[in-house]
């Protein structure tokens, strides 16, 4: 039966989970509305904004365009395991600690991109950061402050 669910497991942010999931699930839709975890935005929900940004298998992905199925046997961080709860990690204090929140929307896929980054390049240029921020699309257009949190990351770390 094509439509019949199929069983998961997968850890996400730290902890396992099992889950019996339709074919056609997308995994933001998983972490939504079966996890709660609705830090993961649908904005575009075809790849193009980055709002739904989580880790797979520690690279950053758009999860409106991976079905749960996909994830099986997998490891996802979404934004809340980024930190303990009540608590921020450096990127997030540097993305207070430069204003660089507006509405908020995209800001969850901005510092999982921003975390991607810092891992990616050792002391990334400005314009490296901009380019490989080039996936995420912030509608209140906050970028300068964005890039401004995501550097002093850097120059520290
Ligand atoms: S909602 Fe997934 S990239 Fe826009
Ligand atoms: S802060 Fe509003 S979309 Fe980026």
């Amino acid at each position: 039966m094509i439509n019949q669910p199929y069983p998961i497991s997968c850890k996400v942010n730290g902890q396992t989970i099992t889950a019996d999931v339709s074919p056609e699930m997308r995994l933001l839709d998983f972490l939504r509305y079966e996890l709660d975890l609705t830090g993961a935005k649908e904005v575009c929900g075809e790849g193009e904004c980055g709002a739904c940004t989580v880790v797979l298998n520690g690279k950053t992905v758009n999860s409106c365009l991976i079905l749960a199925v996909e994830v099986n046997g997998s490891k996802i961080t979404t934004i809340e395991g980024l930190s303990d709860v009540g608590n921020l990690n450096q990127m997030q204090e540097a993305f207070v600690d430069h204003h660089s929140v507006q509405c908020g929307y995209c800001i969850p896929g901005m510092v999982l991109s921003g975390e991607q980054i810092i891992k990616d390049h050792e002391k990334p240029s400005r314009d490296t950061i901009k380019e490989d921020l080039s996936g995420n699309i912030c509608r209140c257009t906050g970028y300068q402050k964005i890039v401004d949190a995501i550097e002093s990351v850097s120059e520290t770390s």
